[in-house]
């Protein structure tokens, strides 16, 4: 990576404050946090800094509070689940700036975590506001930005807190980048993308910006249905993104002018209603009965799709490929997640849903790498320089 990371910074007795994404899916009743991924994915980074003297300031956002507090959306449970992992206290504020905050920080020891409250409850953070960034700033004096799932946002903990102190990368950043940056190196050929999740208008700069490197491109998913109203196919009650017909044919053209097979499905499950109580039922892709809608990717695209996979030395998955929350719906998706996992080839997992499929389904371990990142890897994938990297120290070279 071309920018610096802890590793080339003195940290021991200094104050430093690192950016995590701790954006944590949530049980909507208990508030229970379901999967702790992204907090298993700071471990290095926290260790690292805990076994090197420095005093830890974890600052994260959690969901979508808008500038407001809410009860919810405090990180007390996140601090919980990472006191217990690291079976070390980690102490929690009720603010992530102000007078209680820096007293707080005072009192760390070399060693010592601190977790400020959700920067999200000031409506500073996402306008990136010079004086609340400058207000972080001063509890420390190093910044790491280890929050990859959030780099992509211009946001003040992000970006504009970086102006104000040293600002280096954290070891999740670094293995982020260069993990789903292998995609845009040089893949071992075949290369396959397999996308899928509902929108077309997700995926396009980073389908253009793969294009050339890719020799399959396989696609399910409500983005599908797209695609298959763009060849003139009957989508029936299907969530077509109209807008993009012309950007799916535009993409069909691409791939066919660099050589890229692209394909879609052959057959889909669908259903008249999304409910637990439905008619369901497989129809080729030419007969989608007018009053149903596509739910899943049916047996005899989850038999090509495999095959075509297994002859791949990279695969790059990103979307599901169906319904996949609805349990009959999952088919599809788990089937390609079980592939994925027993292939040897290269597999790399982009984050969201994707993520949380192979890891729900214990199969995280047996990919190559899985992103922590949704929105943040499709932007890094589109090549685009992520706001929060750019601002980052460049490496000496
Ligand atoms: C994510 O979950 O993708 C990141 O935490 C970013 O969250 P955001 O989309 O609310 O900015």
């Amino acid at each position: 990576m071309q920018k610096m990371t802890v590793g080339d910074i003195e940290v021991e007795d200094k104050r430093v404050l690192v950016r995590v994404d701790f954006n944590v899916p949530l049980n909507e009743k208990t508030g229970a946090i379901t999967d702790d991924s992204r907090i298993q994915a700071t471990l290095p980074t926290i260790r690292y800094l805990v076994k090197k003297g420095a005093k830890v300031i974890l600052c994260s956002h959690l969901g979508r509070p808008e500038g407001r507090v809410v009860a919810g959306l405090r990180l007390t449970a996140v601090g919980r689940r990472l006191s217990q992992i690291l079976a070390k206290p980690v102490a929690t504020t009720a603010d992530c700036i102000g007078p209680e905050v820096k007293k707080a920080v005072e009192k760390l020891a070399s060693g010592d975590i601190l977790l400020l409250e959700n920067v999200r409850f000031h409506v500073e953070e996402e306008e990136n506001d010079p004086s609340f960034a400058q207000e972080l700033a001063k509890l420390a004096d190093i910044y790491v930005n280890d929050a990859f799932g959030a780099a992509h946002r211009c946001h003040a903990s992000i970006v504009g807190v970086a102006k104000y102190l040293p600002a280096v990368a954290g070891l999740l950043l670094e293995k982020e980048i260069k993990g789903l940056g292998s995609i845009l190196g040089k893949p071992a050929r075949p290369f396959a993308a397999l996308l899928g999740g509902a929108k077309v208008s997700d995926k396009v700069g980073m389908v253009e910006n793969i294009m050339d490197k890719v020799d399959l491109i396989l696609i399910g998913g409500g983005m599908a249905a797209t695609f298959l109203k763009a060849k003139g196919y009957e989508t029936g009650l299907s969530l077509v993104e109209t807008d993009r017909l012309g950007t799916a044919n535009e993409l069909m053209e691409k791939a066919a002018h660099n050589g890229v097979r692209l394909l879609l499905p052959l057959d889909a499950v669908v259903a008249d209603e999304i409910g637990a109580a439905v008619k369901v039922k497989v129809v080729p892709v030419e007969k989608i009965p007018p009053d149903f809608r596509i739910v899943d990717i049916g047996p005899r695209t989850i038999d090509t799709f495999s095959r075509e996979l297994k002859g791949c030395k990279t695969v790059f998955w990103n979307g599901p490929l169906g319904i996949y929350e609805i349990a009959r719906f999952a088919t599809g998706t788990q089937a390609m997640a079980k592939l994925l996992a027993y292939l040897t080839s290269t597999t790399i997992i982009g984050g969201g849903s994707t993520a949380e499929v192979v890891t729900e389904m214990e199969l995280a371990d047996k990919m190559t790498f899985v992103s922590t990142g949704g929105g943040a890897s499709l932007r890094f994938l589109s090549g685009k320089i992520l706001p929060g990297v750019e601002v980052l120290i460049d490496k000496e070279v």
